[in-house]
């Protein structure tokens, strides 16, 4: 019975975009853990190798997060994908004149964020996670994650494709937390404002955090 309450819930719209700003939430607070974990580069070896190695030392709790995390990215990606085909279908000749009025730049720039962060994540996780690869240029070491983490970004192009990517993810959740809060119903022109600047600050906090992180090694902050 529960399970098929939850089944034609899922089947709205109203359902589909909870199950969203839900996602999306869990990915926002991964994405704030993960850039507070990484700023301990800066200060050095010992400490942010040891940070890495208590993640890992601790097998159930890594591979539960890993585990929702997934969930979150699946349920977030099938769900825009089926939302934005509703829409398409509903309206399959465009629009002659495009107004955004009540949308935003970033709101629009949704459909070209979403896919480039998803080619961004696998990208991440072969470079530093598994297998680990080095572009030809050093050889990554298993378990010294410091070392990895400056040589890779010694490298130029792949501070560029950093600091790029997390731009794009900044823009993504500057308009996604707005959004997501409008979704579950906690909308209300009173409070429009504060809910807004606080995504906007949240949005940007992550995004000078995570834009600062490729930059370390060039800046001497991690060497
Ligand atoms: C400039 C920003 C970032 C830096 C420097 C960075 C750095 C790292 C490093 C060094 C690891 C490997 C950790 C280890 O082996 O112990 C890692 C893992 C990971 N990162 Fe990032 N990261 C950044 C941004 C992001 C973003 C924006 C996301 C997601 C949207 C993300 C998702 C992940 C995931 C899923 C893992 C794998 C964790 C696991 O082992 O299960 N990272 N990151």
């Amino acid at each position: 019975m529960a399970t098929q309450k939850a089944l034609t819930l899922l089947d709205t719209t109203v359902g589909k975009k909870a199950a969203l700003a839900v996602s999306g939430v869990i990915l926002f607070g991964f994405v704030i853990g993960h850039m507070l974990g990484n700023l301990q580069v800066m200060l050095g070896a010992e400490a942010y190798n040891a940070y890495a190695s208590g993640i890992k030392s601790k097998p159930l709790l890594l591979w539960g997060v890993r585990t929702v995390l997934v969930a979150a990215l699946l349920v977030h990606t099938v769900i825009v994908l089926e939302l934005y085909g509703k829409t398409i279908a509903a309206r399959p000749v465009a629009y002659k004149v495009k107004k955004h009025i009540a949308t935003s730049y970033a709101a629009m720039m949704m459909k070209y964020t979403g896919p480039v962060l998803l080619v961004y994540i696998i990208f991440h996780i072969a470079h530093f996670t598994y297998p680990g690869v080095s572009f030809g240029d050093y050889d990554p070491i298993a378990g010294d994650v410091y070392a990895n983490f400056v040589n890779a970004f010694r490298i130029p192009w792949v501070v560029a494709v950093y600091v790029i990517a997390n731009l794009m993810l900044g823009m993504h959740l500057y308009h996604g937390a707005f959004s997501m809060l409008q979704s579950v119903g906690l909308s209300h022109p009173r409070y429009n404002n504060r809910v807004k600047n606080i995504a906007r600050g949240l949005a940007f906090l992550v995004t000078a955090g995570n834009v600062l992180l490729p930059l370390t090694v060039f800046l001497g902050l991690a060497k």
